[in-house]
């Protein structure tokens, strides 16, 4: 055996070679010498740091109160522009909250706190012995993060660090606010738009489809007609949008309450994805597939939307559909099951 004692960095250490049973020494370089920092050696770079990462915290507060303007003043509105710009003042205020908190820390480190390296030898574990250095450790990082000798600092990282997750509680609080029970949010999500007879239209231009304008291949996204008159539009459209499809009968799999749902192949199915909700934006033809892009569920068309891989739990449900008398396709009623994510009640 050689020896096999490990090196400190400040002392020279042996290795053994791989495979080879020798021993071959070599001079442990050591860890280079300390530079100060310009925070280290100049007081007034000190305060300018310490400033800055003030700052940066006051913005991480400015993002906050940008939320709840945002919130409160932009979302007094039910235009579509009105809800874009109230979401992109919401993802700004909440960035802005993170991100000065966030940086403000990694500025205040890499400029004020202690940079010199530290080694530590390994050694047995002594319960009560290691508890108390750990603690003793804990009061020296605090001491040397400089928190109690900077009080603007500490200040400012307390103020923004305070009012940072309030606006997740107004998000929180926004899921649901009419105070309904379970089976009534429920009851909520399991109608929708579509009727006995409602036209199936295009999205976004409104135009009606008809059964020979759709080809094997083809897929269309679709919402009911008279849409654009509901009370509640943007709240409809959201449970109602369907994709439609066209497949060749004979790779249908069909279960036999569902033979009279489509009409010579053509297929409707929910949009929504029974995951979290996300639209299923992708159709991929040659292999039948539509796929969820948030988190990659994978339906197969040819088996009811059954999914065939991701996390979605529940197949996408599908609308019964049929053509009038002039060869539209219309809905035969609404969906036989609530369209969305399966991980509320849905029995
Ligand atoms: S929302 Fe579709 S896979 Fe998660």
């Amino acid at each position: 055996m050689g020896d096999h004692s490990h090196g400190s960095p400040n002392d020279p250490g042996t290795v053994a070679k791989a495979g080879q049973g020798s021993v071959e020494s070599f001079q442990d370089p050591g860890l280079p010498p300390h530079r100060p920092r310009l925070a280290d050696v100049d007081p007034r770079a000190a305060k300018r740091a310490e400033r800055q990462v003030s700052l940066l915290f006051v913005v991480s507060i400015l993002g906050t109160a940008l939320f709840f303007v945002a919130y409160f003043v932009v979302g007094r509105t039910d235009s579509i522009s009105g809800i874009r710009l109230q979401n992109t003042l919401l993802g700004l205020g909440t960035a802005f909250a993170m991100l000065g908190i966030g940086v403000g820390i990694v500025h205040w480190a890499k400029t004020l706190m202690p940079d010199h390296e530290i080694t530590e030898m390994r050694h047995e574990i002594r319960p009560e012995a290691d508890r108390q250095e750990a603690e003793a450790m804990i009061g020296d990082i605090l001491e040397e993060t400089g928190i109690k000798r900077r009080p603007l600092i500490r200040n400012s990282l307390i103020a923004a660090v305070a009012l940072a997750p309030i606006p997740a509680i107004f998000m929180f609080r926004d899921l649901d606010r009419t105070g309904a029970t379970a089976s009534e949010i429920v009851d909520r999500l399991r109608y929708t738009m579509w009727d006995k007879d409602t036209k199936l239209v295009r999205d976004p231009s409104g135009t009606p489809i008809k059964a020979s304008d759709v080809q094997i291949g083809s897929a269309f996204h679709v919402i009911p007609e008279g849409l654009d008159d509901a009370e509640d539009p943007l709240n409809e459209k959201a449970k109602a949008v369907v994709l439609l499809m066209r497949l060749d009968p004979k790779e249908m799999h069909i279960s036999p309450e569902r033979e009279t749902w489509h009409h010579d192949g053509i297929v409707a199915y929910s949009k929504i994805c029974t995951h979290v909700g996300c639209p299923v934006a992708l159709y991929e033809q040659q292999t039948h597939h539509l796929l969820c892009p948030c988190h990659q569920s994978t339906f197969d068309l040819t088996q009811e939307c059954k999914v065939i891989f991701g996390p979605a739990g529940h197949a996408l449900p599908q609308l019964p559909i049929t053509v009038d008398s002039e060869g539209y396709l219309i809905a035969q009623s609404d969906f036989h099951e609530p369209v969305g994510p399966s991980y509320w009640e849905r029995g």
